[in-house]
């Protein structure tokens, strides 16, 4: 089964509850990207926007940490409201540890890599994650211009994980939308974030409602 989950940060922060409450219907959970403008380049927001999430809807919330040293705020997260936690594995040197604090917190663990790190930095870590991470774009911002030669790396991934029997997903974020999203299926992606792909959409709503009703991929 393919995913949707819609990145906030492409939202309307006048008025959260609009936002979720327009896509609700049609997603799996809500794509929240905390980065400190450290790590990349752009501050976004942080624990008090995961509380008003999850104050406004009972889907998922999958909290993407773009931060420096995310192992001080796993906890956190967790106790308030964070469904699944998405670490880098660039600002993780103990990443099985990271990893192994975010199963014991109970919750989804996920690992990601930014466009230019090599599959090989994930290798062994691959059997202790729920799912990987394949960043189409640089983090930072949303709008940015998906990176086609990543469909690569995502076939690549797939066929790693297929040898060694996992039964884990793939994740793609950045420039995802109606344009490319049958291709990253088409590689091995089963989770699809996708921020302005949705939100700069007349009609957020409607528009993933179509999409789940015309595209082959949600058959
Ligand atoms: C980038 C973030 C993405 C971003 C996606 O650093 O991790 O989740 O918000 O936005 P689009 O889909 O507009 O590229
Ligand atoms: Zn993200």
């Amino acid at each position: 089964m393919v995913r949707i989950s819609p990145s906030i940060l492409a939202g309307d922060f006048t008025d959260l509850r609009t936002t979720v409450k327009s896509v609700e219907k049609y997603v799996d959970s809500i794509h929240v990207d905390v980065i400190d403008g450290v790590f990349a380049p752009n501050i976004t927001f942080g624990v008090p926007i995961v509380d008003a999430l999850r104050n406004i809807t009972s889907l998922p919330l999958d909290v993407h940490l773009m931060i420096v040293e995310p192992d001080r705020y796993l906890k956190t997260f967790v106790d308030h409201g964070a469904s699944s936690l998405w670490v880098h594995v660039e600002s993780c040197p103990h990443l099985h540890r990271t990893i192994m604090r975010i199963k014991e917190l109970d919750v989804e663990a996920f690992v990601c890599l930014n466009p230019a790190t090599p599959l090989s930095a994930i290798e062994e870590i691959l059997p202790f994650v729920d799912g990987v991470l394949i960043m189409t774009v640089n983090p930072g911002f949303s709008g940015q211009k998906f990176i086609p030669q990543m469909t690569v790396k995502i076939a690549r991934l797939k066929k790693m994980i297929d040898e060694r029997n996992l039964s884990i997903h793939i994740a793609v974020d950045g420039g995802i939308d109606e344009t490319n999203l049958e291709e990253v299926v088409k590689c091995g992606a089963d989770t699809l974030i996708m921020g302005s792909g949705i939100f700069a959409k007349e009609s957020p709503g409607d528009f993933v409602r179509k999409l789940r009703e015309t595209s082959e991929v949600f058959k």
